[in-house]
């Protein structure tokens, strides 16, 4: 008979949307919304050729949720307007909230758009402190091409100088 894996375990991790290539070193997990600035930014990057899994949240309630069991850095826009409550969008919440999913967080880059002051890129300044991890990187919009260089760069070197 076919060997096949227990079903606690078969449901415990969610398939990367783009896995890594090669040797492992670490994953990024990211959310975007409909209007999807940080999945053109995430694509561009191409951080899975250099042995990044990317992992995605998904957009809508009914989406089977994601489950992360390896160390990452978690990418997400800031939404909310200027409202910190508002500020890390519910699916991200959802996803931080499971203690498994929670527990790989090793840091976090966000992005956000300038013309909302003060509260650019506040998400990333709520889920490091509430999750005790540094605040990496952050980005306007889908980022430049130096954001993207910096990015892959520094996601890679991260990885390096915290192997697990
Ligand atoms: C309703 C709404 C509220 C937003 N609030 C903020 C904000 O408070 N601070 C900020 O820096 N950016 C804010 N943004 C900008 C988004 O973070 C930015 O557009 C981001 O690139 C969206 O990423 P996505 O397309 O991957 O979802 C807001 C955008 C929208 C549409």
């Amino acid at each position: 008979m076919e060997q096949t894996a227990p079903i606690d375990q078969a449901e415990a991790t969610s398939s990367p949307e783009y896995p890594a290539m090669g040797e492992r070193i670490g994953a990024l997990v990211y959310f975007s919304s409909q209007s999807q600035n940080t999945a053109r930014f995430v694509a561009n990057c191409k951080l899975q050729d250099e042995g990044v899994d990317v992992f995605r949240i998904p957009i809508k309630p009914h989406d089977p949720p994601l489950n992360v069991r390896e160390p990452y850095i978690l990418m997400l826009p800031t939404y909310g307007g200027g409202s910190a409550r508002k500020a890390v969008l519910p699916q991200i919440k959802r996803f931080l909230n499971d203690p498994a999913n929670r527990a790989g967080i090793r840091g976090v880059i966000a992005s956000g758009n300038t013309n909302f002051g003060e509260a650019f890129c506040m998400a990333g300044d709520i889920v490091s402190r509430k999750c005790k991890v540094p605040f990496l990187y952050y980005f306007e919009l889908m980022g430049t091409k130096d954001d993207e260089r910096k990015v892959r760069q520094g996601v890679v070197d991260f990885f390096r100088n915290h192997p697990e």
